[in-house]
């Protein structure tokens, strides 16, 4: 290989410690910066050559002089609401090629120059003006604003009225969500609360030093060290790419996906970690563009390190539960425990055992829809899921990205501190006052009375048989089971009561799994079902989003040839806790349940947004707006 592995050592990013901070010290000032940063890109032939820093953006904290990227790390309590500002300090040409032929901001069709952003607390209980809408974006100086971007609104209030959990903060600006987070702009948020606390003096959970944050990310470099984003005619691809750039396409053209082949961790190089021979709790996010990653924990001599997950996108689970491995998309979270007692002296390594060439998602054969399963190759066994790729192109062989980052187990390195009484013998996990009957949280329950179910679908509106599309191109939509395909600006359809329980249902007759997030609330995922769907009815549309409003087409299920065909399974233990992203899966219906509650913030009228949360498809159009409105009565 000519990158080396495992040469860097783990950045754990800075932190602003927001806990048990009132008014009027709770103010966080940020702004958001260009920088040069070492991603730890070393040459592996022995010839002593590195690379140039690369450029990228990140976050400064005022006062100070280092510009983070990722971002700090907040460190945030129930109960304790902060007042956060990102200034924006960007200009000049985007580090990645920016096509303007979709829904971008208005400022960057004119200027191309401008660099608008918008930060989003992603997973955030937050107000609709602080929550980083699309359009809520601003350029340097708030020179040039989005429709949703209101002047007091450059000071975000992040009401903390959720119990601990990971969350984390990324660009959501409309149409440039993909390159913004590329280039760096996303950290971590995390939210504690007095049982976490507890949990914590009672040795249940690790302290502190022992919780680290683990960002994972795959980019593509060029042999300037520079980061690597395809888009452009006649530029290279990437190496996993399943697309091709056709000449009658927008130059620079967005592309329906982005998968890299070197993975970084806290923003560094397939890095390495020293950790004492005890129980580790890592913070684990996907922050990648596209790729989805089944995770997982070895020795150099392959043997499997079995660990725990604690909790998800939504804070604790009820109980640990012991997993051999995890299935993680873009933006969700998992909360877990390795145990590297037994490895004192040895290296363990995180693995990913999804595909390299094209990980779309996962599929359940032994319930296979009529219409996917002829176009399916099954390319890995694993214990209930089996990964897929599209066999209709053609995909290279390449080996990559297979291990994310080492852990070298060191003798006394943080020799045991802490004495407590366990309760857990004979099954405590580690040096932890912990086993898997530990209870760890009430989950906060759901209201019985549901009052509104809403049936939603995905869409690809492809040209791969019929050239539909005016340019050729594929576009990703939501939309609902009756109308079909919606673009973002198209009217809202999910008018939600502030209060309200509902039952979202995602049909997803594409072919790839996706992600699916919903803004302001925390739902818990009911089940999954197979469906046919069949042949999608095509329908005559305007773009709105394009200047020249061709005619492009839009897709439909046909209610005539929709039919369940499957059981209802239940979500994977992993997945029971409260989520805010769950994987719809091809070929599936994935049902969720959310009180739209807005205790402790005010989101009358609030525009919201759900999507889904590959970011090239995000900025693709598959967003829609989630609006909220109080009932008269
Ligand atoms: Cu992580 Cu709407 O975003
Ligand atoms: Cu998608």
């Amino acid at each position: 290989h000519k990158v080396c592995k495992f040469k860097n050592d783990l950045p754990i990013p800075a932190t602003v410690n927001v806990r048990d901070v009132v008014p009027p010290f709770n103010r966080v000032n940020l702004t958001v910066e260009k920088t040069q940063a070492d991603l730890g890109l070393k040459y592996c032939d022995g010839s002593n050559r590195v690379f140039p820093k690369a450029t990228v953006y990140g976050f400064r904290l005022e006062g100070e002089s280092e510009v983070h990227s990722p971002g700090p790390t907040f460190l945030a309590k129930e109960g304790y609401p902060i007042s956060v500002a990102f200034d924006n300090k960007l200009q000049g040409p985007h580090l990645f090629p920016v096509d303007i032929s979709i829904h971008v901001p208005y400022v960057v069709r004119k200027d191309p120059k401008a660099r608008p952003i918008v930060i989003h607390l992603h997973g955030g209980h937050t107000e609709p003006r602080s929550d980083g809408h699309p359009e809520a974006w601003y350029t340097k100086n708030f020179a040039f604003t989005g429709k949703e971007f209101n002047l007091d609104n450059f000071r975000y209030n992040y009401s903390n009225t959720q119990d601990a959990t990971t969350l984390w903060y990324h660009d959501h600006t409309v149409g440039l969500t993909r390159l913004n987070n590329y280039a760096g702009t996303a950290g971590f948020y995390l939210i504690t609360d007095d049982n976490e606390q507890d949990l914590i003096a009672k040795g249940r959970l690790p302290k502190d030093k022992r919780t680290i944050p683990i960002m994972v990310q795959d980019k593509l470099f060029s042999t300037n060290g520079q980061l690597y984003y395809p888009g452009v005619h006649g530029e290279p691809l990437s190496p996993f790419a399943n697309v091709e750039i056709r000449p009658e396409w927008p130059n620079p053209t967005i592309l329906d996906e982005f998968f890299g082949n070197i993975i970084l961790v806290n923003g560094k190089v397939w890095p390495r970690h020293m950790v004492s021979p005890r129980v580790y709790r890592l913070r684990l996010l996907n922050a990648s563009d596209t790729r989805s990653y089944v995770f997982k924990f070895e020795t150099e001599s392959k043997a499997p390190v079995e660990f725990y997950v604690i909790g998800s996108d939504g804070g604790l689970l009820n109980r640990p539960t012991k997993v051999k491995q995890l299935v993680m998309s873009p933006a969700e979270r998992y909360d877990i425990l390795v145990d590297f007692s037994p490895y004192n002296g040895r290296h363990v390594f995180l693995r990913n055992e999804g595909a390299d060439e094209v990980f779309r998602g996962y599929f359940n054969p032994k319930l296979p829809t009529p219409n996917d399963q002829a176009k399916l190759l099954v390319y890995k066994k694993n214990e209930n899921w089996f990964l897929f790729q599209d066999i209709g192109k053609k995909a290279p062989p390449t080996k990559v990205a297979r291990e994310i980052m080492r852990f070298d187990v060191g003798h006394n390195l943080d020799q045991r501190d802490d004495y407590f009484e366990k309760d857990c013998e004979p099954n405590c996990i580690g040096d932890l006052n912990l086993s898997t009957d530990t209870h760890l949280r009430n989950l906060p329950t759901l209201p019985e009375l549901v009052d509104k179910r809403r049936r939603l679908s995905l869409f690809r509106v492809s040209d791969n048989e019929g050239d539909t599309l005016s340019d050729g191109r594929s576009l990703l939509m939501l939309g609902t089971f009756n109308i079909g395909s919606l673009f973002f600006q198209d009217k809202p359809t999910e008018i939600v009561e502030v209060g309200a329980t509902e039952i979202w249902e995602f049909h997803n007759p594409t072919r790839a799994a996706h992600p699916i997030h919903v803004h302001l609330v925390e739902f818990s995922i009911l089940n999954r079902q197979q469906a046919f769907y069949g042949e999608l009815i095509m329908k005559p549309q305007v773009n709105p989003s394009d200047p020249f409003g061709e005619l492009i087409i839009g897709a439909r299920i046909d209610p005539k040839e929709f039919k369940l065909t499957g059981q209802k399974i239940l979500p994977q233990p992993n997945e029971a806790g409260r989520k805010d992203t769950v994987i719809t899966l091809p070929g599936y219906v994935t049902r969720i349940k959310a009180n739209f509650d807005c205790t402790g913030i005010d989101c009358t009228n609030g525009e919201y947004v759900w999507h889904c949360h590959l970011l090239s498809h995000e900025d693709y159009d598959m967003m829609r707006p989630l609006k909220m409105y109080e009932s008269p009565l």
